[in-house]
């Protein structure tokens, strides 16, 4: 299956979860990402603000910020490269490109995700073998995750049944350590630290 037909197979699907139950996928996903202690300990996390059908992260990014924890998310530029911004609570955010909640912060530049010890991505799908993740095809996450070093965790945020045993790819498309699904945490790529 090509990464288009997959996007909107996996685009229906989510469509299809009734809003109860995306909303109880959401809480399940905070929850163990919170638990773990590398989550806990990490003092500069880059997540994201999501969207629509995608497992909702706003409660995640709230909750670690009340922990004290930096949270850094994406500001997208006109190449569809990612900047970021330090979220400062909810009232710190508007609208960018695409509607897509921003921090009004100062933006820090491309490279600022280097920084993270913690790396959050969204994601249609995750390959359970190799870790390599689909997108919404804008290329951000893979120009981002370019910049994250080899010992920092990288997870990206699945509904149930959105790990697979496959995914498209092409060469310039990167891997996530972790998958957070409802179900719990899945390690992925073995073969990354
Ligand atoms: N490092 C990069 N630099 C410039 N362009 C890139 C880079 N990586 C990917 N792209 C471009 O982005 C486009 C979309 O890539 P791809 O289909 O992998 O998106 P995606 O992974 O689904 O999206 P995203 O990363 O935003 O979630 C491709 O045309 C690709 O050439
Ligand atoms: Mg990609």
């Amino acid at each position: 299956m090509d990464k288009l037909k997959l996007r909107s197979t996996i685009e229906a699907a989510r469509a299809s979860i009734p809003e109860e139950e995306r909303h109880a996928a959401s809480v399940q996903i905070r929850e163990s990402l919170l638990d773990q202690p590398w989550v806990q300990m990490a003092g500069l996390v880059a997540c994201y603000w999501s969207i629509g059908t995608e497992p909702a992260t706003h409660g995640l990014v709230f909750a670690l910020w009340k922990h004290g924890t930096t949270v850094i998310l994406p500001v997208l530029r006109d190449d569809d490269d990612l900047d970021w911004a330090v979220y400062d609570g909810p009232d710190t955010l508007a609208p960018g490109r695409f509607g897509i909640m921003e921090p009004v912060d100062t933006r820090r530049g491309v490279d600022t995700i280097r920084t993270a010890a913690l790396v959050i991505v969204p994601a249609l799908a995750v390959d359970r073998s190799t870790g390599i993740r689909l997108g919404r095809g804008g290329g951000s996450y893979d120009r981002a995750l370019a910049r994250v070093g080899p010992n920092v965790p990288t997870v990206a945020l699945l509904h149930e049944g959105e790990l697979l045993d496959g995914v498209p790819a092409e060469p310039h498309d990167l891997p996530v350590r972790y998958a957070a699904t409802p179900g719990g945490i899945v390690r992925t790529a073995p073969h990354l630290p």
